[in-house]
């Protein structure tokens, strides 16, 4: 089946007791024993697992073309959870533009536990290779990369994972897959802050990984999935199925208007110093991108002159965009990067993201009236 056919029915059929087209939501926290003791139905106790959440496992895994997945309260719960399948000691290679809260779990949490981290810029493979050592168990993708929209070259990189005993595991928030495949380009693994695009609605927090073998790693991360805890409530199952529903059609109309906005952004010298899209001929990483996007995706990052005051004027003067930090729901958001990045960061840990750069998230408004709005804004 098509994408957008497996979008609509993966996961969810017919509910054959009642008709109801649309799932129901299954609060309960446990579930009835058979008299011989056994739990034919399937399910046990909702730590371990309930129809929504299995729905929705079962829906990414086939949307990534995986073999299993295993859902988390929030992306960084399941990234956590991916780090701490590896044993302390153990090495990992991430890009140095990886999303912060990414590089905080590497640094200001699991560095204390025994991880050790190399942070590379992942567009350079002479850095991939050389920050390999005997120990390291995983490399670690972002691409597009948050917030700079640094491509990695997916296929590339998971080679020389494999080449030297590493898995390869790929955050594919920014583009979901509807746009980029990770596992059909050679990754073990792909996250997602589901969060995003695919919940597609900014009302519900979540994660998933979803692996291309349900090997031992991928047990480590069911373990924890289901001993630790750290799960989405039945109705954040719904909500992320109900939004991939209609993901396909999101995620074009996203890319559509990201393509016009960045365009626009491009044609103001005046203001402008740097747009970032993939999309962009100039972009530095546009010729991967084009090879293992289908297309760009939603989010542009933008310099502009005069500095961080610059930056905030503009985003003060905005009308139709939101000022808010996240992305991938229908309103578009701008955000001044650098600060929410460094909010209550010790003196020293700042992530180095461009004082004058500001991220938007290209909604689903007609790309025209954000255009005007922006124009407005930056004069
Ligand atoms: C690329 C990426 N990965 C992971 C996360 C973390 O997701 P969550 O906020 O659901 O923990 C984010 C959040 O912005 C993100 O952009």
């Amino acid at each position: 089946m098509r994408f957008e056919t497996l979008a609509v029915h993966a996961g969810h059929d017919v509910d054959p007791s009642t008709g109801a087209v649309t799932p129901a939501i299954h609060p309960s926290t446990t579930f009835e024993r058979d008299e011989d003791g056994s739990y034919t139905r399937g399910y046990v106790y909702a730590r371990v697992g309930n129809p929504n959440r299995r729905a929705l496992e079962e829906c990414l895994v086939s949307l990534e073309g995986g073999a299993s997945c295993a859902v988390f309260a929030s992306g960084s719960a399941a990234t956590m959870a991916v780090f701490q399948s590896l044993s302390p000691g153990d090495h990992v290679v991430a890009p140095k533009d990886v999303y912060h809260g990414t590089a905080q779990i590497l640094t200001n949490i699991l560095a204390h536990w025994g991880l050790e981290t190399t942070f590379v810029d992942m567009t350079d493979l002479t850095q991939v290779e050389q920050a390999i050592r005997l120990n390291t168990r995983l490399i670690w993708i972002e691409t597009p990369s948050n917030p700079l929209l640094k491509i990695t070259d997916i296929e590339t990189v998971a080679d020389i994972a494999h080449r030297s005993g590493a898995a390869c595991v790929c955050d594919n928030t920014w583009a979901t897959p509807a746009l980029q495949r990770p596992l059909e380009l050679g990754a073990d693994m792909v996250v997602h802050a589901t969060t995003k695009y695919l919940g597609g609605h900014s009302d519900v927090t979540s994660g998933a990984v979803v692996a291309k073998n349900d090997d031992n790693l991928f047990q480590r991360i069911r373990l924890i999935q289901v001993t630790a805890g750290a799960i989405p409530s039945a109705f954040d199952c719904w909500l992320v199925l109900r939004g991939i529903r209609t993901l396909p059609y999101r995620m074009r109309a996203h890319s559509e208007n990201a393509t016009a906005v960045a365009a626009f952004l491009n044609r103001d010298p005046a203001s402008v110093e740097a747009v970032y899209y993939p999309g962009l001929r100039g972009h530095p990483g546009h010729a991967i991108a084009a090879r293992q996007m289908s297309l760009f995706g939603g989010m542009v990052s933008v310099q502009i002159y005069g500095g961080r005051d610059a930056a905030m004027k503009v985003a003060a003067k905005v009308r139709l965009f939101t000022r808010a930090t996240s992305l991938g729901g229908t309103d578009s958001l701008i955000e001044h990067r650098a600060s929410v990045e460094n909010y209550g960061v010790e003196p020293g840990q700042e992530t180095g993201t461009p004082e004058n750069l500001l991220r938007l998230s290209i909604g689903l408004e007609h790309p025209d009236d954000l255009i005007q709005d922006l124009v407005q804004a930056l004069e």
